[in-house]
């Protein structure tokens, strides 16, 4: 491969690429038989959050349920409340330590959500940091606002509240987020305990009308009628899909909309029902995998524990799970003609991994494999 001015040049047999005019002056690095992959684009996170929820596993371990801690003011709540107590700068310090793993671990570019702040000044104190973040570390950042996480604690025992919130989420917050450039993306976690279909669609078009592009988190509880949802709006995603049905699968199949699985969350909170990876591949879904990071469901920045857990738990092959982390991930950020493969003209986002063979990335589990890990052309790490 050659590079040049952080973009692929050229790429193919040494033979080949060695006789192109700019490989003479060009600095040559032998990476000696390793893999060399895209970086990964991992295109589900919510990068932003104050703190773990470790005391939370301790009970999810003795039997308590996502969904039965939610209830008593735990998940997502817990994080909400941590966040608006924490600083700017604690939460910089956090995401900056989670980034530097990322890029160790082969990844180039992720997507990152608000939602742990759900008023206005917490909201826009994430989507800044997503975008200082962005321009001052080498991992591009594509931002989504998640207003519509869950309904904030001071609109919970109102009469209307979920609809108020709603409200604010589509009158007021939206275009602020929007007029001050701070996301590309909107998402709502369109669910059993969160927000219903006609809520989700309120907000997902109010962010559309001001041109931002919808993306979901659906099914992962219950099955709501997200999916169907995401297919009507021609969402760019549509994530979790534990729950999903055969129509759901038959609508994205026949859709743009990319299925991000998120096996991470079921690994964690120990559940046994994986989305069905195998029925979405084979009707002709899009298939994305991410790896969910948030301190709730998904505590991990590995997309090499993610790959793992497609091949052993979702009977991904090796080379779609791959896919997924890659090309079908870069395309549902809508950044597919510049990164997600390795091929001339594309950005010069490349890891390699100490193995012989591509599949040994997922089959080694549990330890990290990567060697070196570029963006633009730059090496971001290099492991020791
Ligand atoms: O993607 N499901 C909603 N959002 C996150 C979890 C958030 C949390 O529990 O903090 C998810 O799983
Ligand atoms: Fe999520």
């Amino acid at each position: 491969m050659l590079i040049s001015d952080g973009l692929i040049a050229g790429v193919g047999p040494a033979s080949k690429v060695e006789k192109l005019a700019a490989a003479r002056k060009a600095e040559r690095v032998d990476v000696a038989g390793r893999v060399v992959l895209p970086g990964f684009v991992d295109s589900h996170t919510h990068l932003v959050h104050a703190a773990s929820r470790a005391e939370e596993y301790e009970l999810k371990i003795q039997g308590a349920s996502y969904e039965e801690i939610a209830k008593k003011g735990g998940g997502i709540l817990n994080s909400v409340q941590k966040l608006r107590a924490a600083t700017s700068q604690q939460l910089k310090r956090r995401a900056q330590a989670a980034l530097e793993v990322f890029a160790a671990l082969g990844t180039t570019t992720i997507e990152a959500k608000s939602g742990y702040g759900l008023d206005v000044a917490s909201e826009l104190k994430i989507l800044s940091l997503h975008k200082e973040l962005g321009a001052e570390q080498p991992i591009e950042i594509a931002s989504t606002f998640l207003g519509a996480h869950i309904v904030p604690p001071e609109f919970r025992g109102k009469a209307n509240g979920a609809e108020e919130y709603v409200k604010l989420l589509a009158e007021w917050l939206i275009p602020e987020v929007v007029s001050n450039g701070l996301a590309e993306f909107c998402d709502v976690f369109c669910d059993r305990g969160a927000f219903t279909r006609a809520q989700s669609k309120q907000v997902l078009s109010a962010g559309l009308k001001h041109k931002l592009i919808p993306r979901l988190h659906a099914e992962q509880l219950a099955r709501t009628g997200a999916t169907q949802l995401a297919v009507e709006l021609d969402a760019a995603s549509c994530d979790h899909l534990e729950q999903i049905n055969e129509n759901d699968i038959l609508a994205l199949a026949k859709s743009g909309t990319v299925a991000t699985l998120l096996p991470g969350c079921d690994f964690h909170l120990g559940l046994k029902q994986y989305a069905p990876a195998r029925k979405l591949i084979d009707a002709g879904a899009i298939v994305a995998l991410a790896t969910d990071y948030n301190p709730g469901t998904s505590p991990t920045v590995s997309m090499p524990m993610i790959l793992s857990l497609a091949c052993s738990q979702l009977r991904m092959t090796p080379a779609e799970a791959i896919s997924a982390v890659t090309s079908n991930a870069a395309y549902s950020l809508g950044r597919q003609n510049r990164i997600g493969s390795l091929e001339v003209g594309k950005q010069a986002d490349l890891a390699v991994f100490e193995v012989e063979d591509y599949r040994e990335i997922p089959y080694y589990f549990g330890v990290n494999t990567c060697w070196l890990t570029v963006k633009s052309g730059r090496v971001i790490y290099a492991a020791a």
